[in-house]
């Protein structure tokens, strides 16, 4: 019988070694495209994915108030900042499975999958990269603590795909965005051209997981006859626990289709 598109997902989903994790989900990417270039749309399905993902036993996981802070400016600073990276696509290697999972009972467009399999085998690839930078340093994804909360996103919004969409591509990967041109900044500073050559790589893509995220959210907005702003706007305090951090990067967000007037609403300091 053939696997659904949901049962593949799982398979991910429920695999702990993370490397084992990102080759099998970029298999299971492959098979999804090889499919649809040859005419035929695999069955999506329905599964029931684990509450949390499967994940190695390392690297031990800690409340984000006790992993140890690090300075950028040393090379063990460094190093942390790239196993925080690495952890960050590993965990975003599962949201995307995890969505395709667990809303396999929303009727979609076939092209909603496309793009979140896709955004699934990027992740993975990102993973990969930085987890070989990370080897070619002498360290190893797993070699520091990381944090824990990661995944509380995905329970909060366990039942509720437009809101999944609202807080993880629109604000958490979003942030991304925001973020990572001073990370490569501080790579290229040290000479790590390895490092600086994963980052642009994953900021480049990125901009089109936000954007996968926008455009799923918009159309869940205009199937239900809703105002995407104010929507926005509630399913993000409901759902996502703080305030959005400024300075944000308005032009890769306006790339991404997210206009100011969702985010600054929603930003401290304001
Ligand atoms: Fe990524
Ligand atoms: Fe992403």
């Amino acid at each position: 019988m053939t696997q659904t598109l949901t049962e593949m997902a799982v398979e991910v989903l429920t695999t702990a070694d993370a490397r084992e994790k990102c080759r099998l989900s970029r298999a299971q990417a492959a098979r999804w495209f090889a499919a649809r270039e040859a005419g035929e749309t695999l069955p999506v399905g329905t599964a029931s994915p684990p509450d949390r993902p499967a994940r190695p036993d390392r690297p031990e996981l800690l409340d984000p108030r006790d992993v140890p802070k690090r300075k950028p400016g040393s090379p063990e600073g460094r190093a942390a900042l790239l196993h925080a990276v690495a952890h960050i696509e590993l965990n975003a290697v599962d949201l995307h499975w995890d969505l395709v999972a667990r809303f396999g009972h929303v009727p979609m467009p076939a092209g909603f999958h496309d793009d979140w399999v896709r955004a699934a085998d990027e992740e993975s690839k990102h993973f990969g990269l930085v987890a070989d930078c990370l080897e070619a340093q002498g360290s190893h994804y797993g070699a520091l603590p990381a944090h824990a909360g990661m995944w509380r996103a995905a329970e909060d919004t366990a039942d509720d795909l437009i809101g999944r969409l609202a807080v993880v591509p629109m604000v958490l990967e979003a942030r991304g965005l925001d973020v990572t041109p001073q990370m490569i900044g501080i790579f290229r500073k040290s000479g790590d051209a390895g490092a600086v050559a994963a980052l642009e790589t994953i900021y480049a893509e990125e901009v089109g997981h936000v954007a996968y995220g926008s455009k799923w959210f918009n159309f869940l907005c205009g199937r239900g006859d809703l105002d995407p702003k104010p929507v926005f706007h509630d399913l993000v305090r409901r759902y996502f626990h703080g305030a959005l951090k400024p300075p944000f990067n308005e032009e890769k967000r306006a790339e991404a289709g997210i206009p100011p007037d969702f985010y600054w609403p929603l930003a401290g300091n304001n």
